[in-house]
């Protein structure tokens, strides 16, 4: 982007639970770690799947989001380094604590706490919570793209449009200035290529979201769960399985065209 400067912020959401957005936004960040890339992966889900993806226990770090909401912290205290090669804003449950007390009004929370880490990176990722709560707003706010993470099946093209349509009515009309850049893109997820099934729903989302759709698709595989077992992205665990080069290809997209 021409004149375009600090990190690139892309946020992984959709209000629909369990479509793969944790999976995405860790695999990407670690994907763009492998590309040289100085990534920073910011985890705004109370259950803190992000944060023990990567190893850590919510429970026994010192600080997290939490502390930079509301104590104060900066961000470059509260970040930590993970194995892999980027850093992590970890989550934990006192996140619920803030999901509460967050007003309308208050959406530009998060990309205000990020500005000074900004120049310190190339990508911030963000991943959020599910639902259409607070959180999840500040994580949107904070995006110039939003990367829809969708499972390739029957009722998704459900789940996009009420993300797609809400945020474009609701928060490009409000946030005019500072989102008028933002962009939107719909991956999917769980993709099953011997199936009829899978590219169909691509299909007719492509009728709907043409070009916004990306081209890559995540394929459907018992590989994630484990890697999440394992606490271990699995471009780092099995880099050559197709599940791994498809977040690889993905980096590779953000890096030339996002
Ligand atoms: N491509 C995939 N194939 C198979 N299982 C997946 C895939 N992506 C994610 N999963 C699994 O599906 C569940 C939900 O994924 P997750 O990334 O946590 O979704 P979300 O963050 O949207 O709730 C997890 O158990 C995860 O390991
Ligand atoms: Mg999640």
């Amino acid at each position: 982007m021409t004149g375009y400067q600090g990190a690139r912020t892309i946020t992984f959401s959709i209000y629909k639970g369990g479509t793969g957005k944790t999976t995405s936004a860790v695999n990407t960040a670690a994907a763009l770690a492998l590309q040289k890339k100085k990534v920073l992966l910011v985890d705004l889900d109370q259950q803190a799947s992000a944060t023990r993806y990567l190893g850590f226990d919510p429970q026994e770090l010192q600080y997290n989001l939490y502390h930079v909401f509301y104590q104060n912290v900066p961000a470059s205290v509260v970040r930590k380094t993970t194995k892999f090669g980027f850093d992590l804003l970890p989550s934990s449950s006192l996140m619920a604590a803030i999901e509460e007390s967050l007003e309308p009004g208050d959406e530009m929370l998060l990309r205000d706490r990020l500005q000074p880490l900004q120049d310190e990176y190339d990508y911030i990722l963000i991943d959020t919570p599910p639902g259409k709560a607070a959180l999840a707003f500040n994580g949107i706010a904070a995006a110039d793209l939003l990367l829809v993470p969708a499972s390739a099946e029957r009722m998704s093209v459900d789940g996009i449009s009420d993300l797609v349509n809400h945020v474009q009515e609701i928060f490009w009309h409000k946030f005019q200035d500072a989102l008028k850049q933002q962009e939107i893109r719909i991956l999917f997820t769980m993709y099953k290529a011997n199936t009829k099934h899978s590219p169909g729903v691509v299909q007719a989302a492509r009728r709907i979201y043409q070009s916004n759709i990306l081209d890559i698709q995540i394929p459907e595989t018992i590989e994630f769960p484990r890697s999440f077992d394992k606490r271990m992205p699995l471009v780092h665990l099995l880099p050559n399985h197709p599940g791994a080069q498809s977040y690889i290809k993905l980096a590779r997209w953000i890096i030339d065209y996002a």
